[in-house]
């Protein structure tokens, strides 16, 4: 890892040090320069590229070998949200399972993964992968989760075992009549474990690694919003995510298309829906 400093760009300000989450940068007390510090960096191995040292620097005089000029990009804070602005759109989405058969416009696609890989990692690790399903992938989720539900709901409705449930499993006991409904839409030609979604985007991290559940929920966040700025449904894949729980890793992998060793911790369905919501309650 190379991190240089141009001098004769450099201010002093010291701003790459202060931000500098490994503390990589150091300011000697030297005075070279016409009397201002200079920067310098060390234990550079210690750098997790999170490009801090090369944003915050007003002079761009940091540069930093894992950020070449074409990667670097002025913040038009013109375009930024205002508070108002931005919190309009958290009270105004919605869970909106009124998806259509509409396709997606590809360029929307790309915008909610790059909104995804912008989300913070623990250590910058950024070992979210993001897989993204098509229709013929989604109705084998689909299909796999109803067929979970319905073999749980006749367990639970057995008349032998249903007194039990009853007492013991209130909350699942009480899913059963709603399942039901589901397997109804479901052999009608629906998909009501996955609300009908035309694309699915699944987030996963390595098996074992130890923010898994973090980073792929605040990858889903960044394009969940993303999502709802351009007017598209996405709805959080709970019933799948419970569903998938209870079969083999490789199946799920399978089925999810997921590379070797990667679990899935968030699962985000996808569509344009039929229309909009004109008003917000208080939440
Ligand atoms: C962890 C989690 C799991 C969810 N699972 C499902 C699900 O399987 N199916 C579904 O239709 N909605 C699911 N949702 C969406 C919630 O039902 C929804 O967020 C909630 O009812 C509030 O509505 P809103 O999102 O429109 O504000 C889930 C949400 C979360 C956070």
């Amino acid at each position: 890892m190379n991190i240089v400093f141009d001098s004769s760009k450099c201010t002093g300000c010291g701003r790459c040090a202060r931000v500098c989450p490994s503390s990589v940068i150091l300011f000697a007390e030297q005075t070279e320069n016409g009397g201002r510090k200079v920067p310098r960096a060390e234990n550079v191995s210690a750098c997790i590229e999170c490009g801090h040292c090369v944003d915050v620097c007003h002079a761009d005089a940091v540069q930093h070998e894992s950020f070449p000029k074409e990667r670097i990009h002025d913040v038009r804070t013109d375009m930024l949200p205002t508070p108002e602005s931005l919190k309009e759109l958290m009270r105004s989405r919605r869970s909106n399972r009124t998806i259509t058969d509409k396709p997606i416009p590809a360029d929307v696609m790309d915008d909610l993964l790059e909104a995804a890989r912008y989300a913070p990692t623990a250590e910058n690790s950024r070992r979210v992968c993001v897989t993204v399903l098509d229709l013929a992938d989604i109705q084998k989720v689909e299909d796999a989760t109803m067929s979970f539900f319905l073999g749980l709901a006749m367990l639970l409705m057995n008349p032998v075992v249903k007194p039990f449930t009853r007492l013991f499993l209130r909350d699942l006991y009480d899913e059963a009549p709603e399942l039901m409904r589901f397997e109804k839409r479901w052999k009608a030609g629906e998909r009501p474990c996955t609300c009908n979604g035309t694309r699915m985007l699944v987030f996963s991290a390595p098996k074992g690694y130890d923010f898994g559940w973090q980073d792929c929920n605040l990858a889903y966040q960044n394009a969940s919003l993303m999502a709802e700025a351009h007017g598209v449904s996405q709805i959080y894949m709970g019933l799948v995510q419970t569903a998938l729980r209870f079969m083999p890793a490789a199946k799920v992998r399978v089925l999810l298309r997921l590379p070797d060793n990667q679990k899935p911790y968030a699962i985000m369905s996808l569509g344009i829906p039929a229309f909009t919501y004109a008003r917000y309650t208080d939440r």
